[in-house]
């Protein structure tokens, strides 16, 4: 028997938009406990909360105010611990994230520095720096500067500080003891209370260059992928393997290279990483093997499970984004009005969540994923929150697109959505109650009929994976043990080889053969 993180089913929970137990328009925590046999159901091994801290959310819950309090949105920490342990009694684990590059600019330790002062021991655990000149021309991930000055006391312009993403998240000095402490307190703070793992937020950004340098002037990137990070999580792996059972650390890292992406994975760092490679390539047999390949080859040598990941609270929904000419997902190609067939994206899908599912290692299920649901895009200006949206100057449709609060039933003002009263915090379109769960639960040709079926299959799959012969350009092939899992992405039909059963089908299979776009899971025949 393995850990349960290398092979589990890992479902996302945008709470704001998951389910909302007490009206106000906004999901909560007795939203999601109502919830949780949905999930089991669903056959889901654990959740993963995206920030459920007190929050101003000027970036959705990534603008911590205090990791110790549950955002009065969402409910109390008293409901939060029952939560974590309703989960557990069905068998889901539960999984949080931590944001450690930056913290809300209401937290405690900014205002403090603030009201401190230039040259304060308080300024020390961010990024101060005076000058009339902005200390670095490095381009926020949201587009825009990095730095913001600040206002002393008598108005006169004062100090500027470091935030890689928005100016109400300001970046913390990790070189600095307190940050480091206190970030080990915190996980400790959770995981006494029952929680399994932590999602590691932009791991590769919290260690700067205390030069401060441009980007061309030194080899090494002055803000990502530092060697210094290794330490420190290094650290969090000693205080997640202190515990019985011990606690797992999945990181976000986007990195190109695969060998610097497995350096997060050795023994005694983290777990498990996010692989967003896959979710990055165009929808094409050559591009989506060799991402397959690429991954397995590099978790190889740290004995690392991969991860399998279509989509997440960042990107564009799979449905849109594989109805259109470029389906490789890039946050630099977001843009409104691109024309997307979401017949064709569905299919697409389907067959996506075939592949995915058969693939060796964990697997990340974003809220929503499961029903199918497209990225909104008629969303009214006025209603947009995300500051990618905001920094861009409008260009950039942002990322409320997939976080409009789900569809529960066909009808009702809110889709089942919230208990009663108000409206949801983002607009649900007119259609979606023809997504919802109530209308795909007895529908067996759903993507919740077809999820709920991989899900339970995919827990009887060895551990063994092995490229198949019919591999080819137009067809991914691969074997776990007697399952065969093929997806054809060529113009033609493609015929079955000889098979004892048809475990699973993205579509209609016609005569023994596999239409474009489609995947299936075969028993093959004994020898
Ligand atoms: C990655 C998160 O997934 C994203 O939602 C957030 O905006 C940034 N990190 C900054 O915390």
């Amino acid at each position: 028997m393995g850990q349960w993180w290398q092979d589990a089913v890992i479902y996302q929970i945008y709470p704001r938009s998951f389910a909302d137990g007490d009206g106000d328009g906004t999901g909560d925590l007795a939203g999601v406990r109502s919830r949780l046999p949905y999930l089991r159901r669903l056959g889901v091994d654990a959740i993963w909360f995206t920030p459920w801290y007190l929050s101003p959310l000027a970036d959705g819950g990534y603008d911590v105010a205090d990791y110790r309090v549950i955002d009065p949105a969402f409910g109390t920490l008293a409901e939060a611990e029952e939560l974590i342990a309703d989960a557990a009694a069905l068998g889901i684990r539960t999984i949080i994230d931590v944001v450690p590059n930056h913290v809300s600019s209401e937290h405690a330790w900014f205002t403090a520095a603030l009201a401190a002062g230039p040259g304060s021991p308080e300024r020390e655990r961010f990024w101060f720096r005076s000058g009339d000149e902005r200390p670095t021309d490095w381009v926020s991930s949201f587009g825009g500067e990095t730095w913001t000055r600040t206002k002393n006391p008598d108005g006169t312009p004062g100090e500027w500080y470091l935030h890689l993403f928005t100016p109400e998240q300001p970046d913390l000095n990790w070189n600095h003891p307190d940050v480091r402490r206190e970030h080990e307190e915190i996980l400790r703070f959770w995981f006494d209370r029952g929680v399994a793992g932590i999602r590691i937020d932009s791991a590769t950004m919290p260690v700067k260059d205390p030069s401060l340098p441009e980007l061309d002037e030194v080899e090494q990137h002055p803000y990502v992928d530092r060697d210094e990070l290794h330490d420190i999580y290094r650290g969090w792996r000693a205080v997640a393997d202190s515990y019985d059972p011990p606690r797992m650390l999945v990181g976000e890292i986007w990195l190109a290279d695969a060998e610097r992406f497995a350096r997060y994975l050795r023994p005694d760092e983290m777990h498990t990483a996010f692989n967003f490679d896959l979710m990055g390539r165009p929808w094409a047999a050559r591009e989506l093997r060799e991402s397959i390949r690429t991954t397995l080859a590099a978790h190889a040598p740290v004995d690392a499970p991969a991860t399998w990941v279509l989509s997440n609270h960042d990107v564009t929904r799979p449905v849109t984004r594989y109805g259109r000419s470029d389906t490789a997902f890039s946050f630099a190609s977001k843009r409104f009005g691109v024309p997307t067939d979401l017949e064709l994206g569905r299919r697409r899908a389907r067959a996506a969540a075939l592949l995915t599912g058969a693939l060796p290692g964990s697997l990340y299920l974003y809220q929503g994923d499961e029903l199918g649901l497209p990225e909104v895009e008629n969303l009214p200006l006025v209603a947009l929150q995300d500051p990618m949206f905001h920094r861009s100057d409008g260009l950039d449709p942002g990322r409320d697109g997939c976080r409009v609060p789900l569809p529960w039933t066909t009808g009702g003002s809110t889709f089942g959505f919230s208990a009663r009263g108000f409206g949801p915090w983002l607009p649900q379109p007119d259609d979606w109650g023809s997504h919802s769960v109530e209308a795909q639960e007895l529908d067996p040709d759903s993507m919740l009929a077809l999820y709920r079926s991989m899900l339970a299959l995919r827990r009887d799959l060895p551990r063994s994976f092995q490229w198949h012969a019919l591999d080819s350009d137009e067809l991914l092939a691969f074997q776990r043990g007697e399952v065969l899992c093929l997806v054809n992405f060529g113009p033609e039909a493609v015929r079955l080889p000889p098979y004892q059963e048809v475990l699973l089908c993205s579509d209609d299979l016609t005569d023994d053969r596999l239409t474009t776009d489609v995947a299936v899971w075969l028993r093959l025949v004994h020898h």
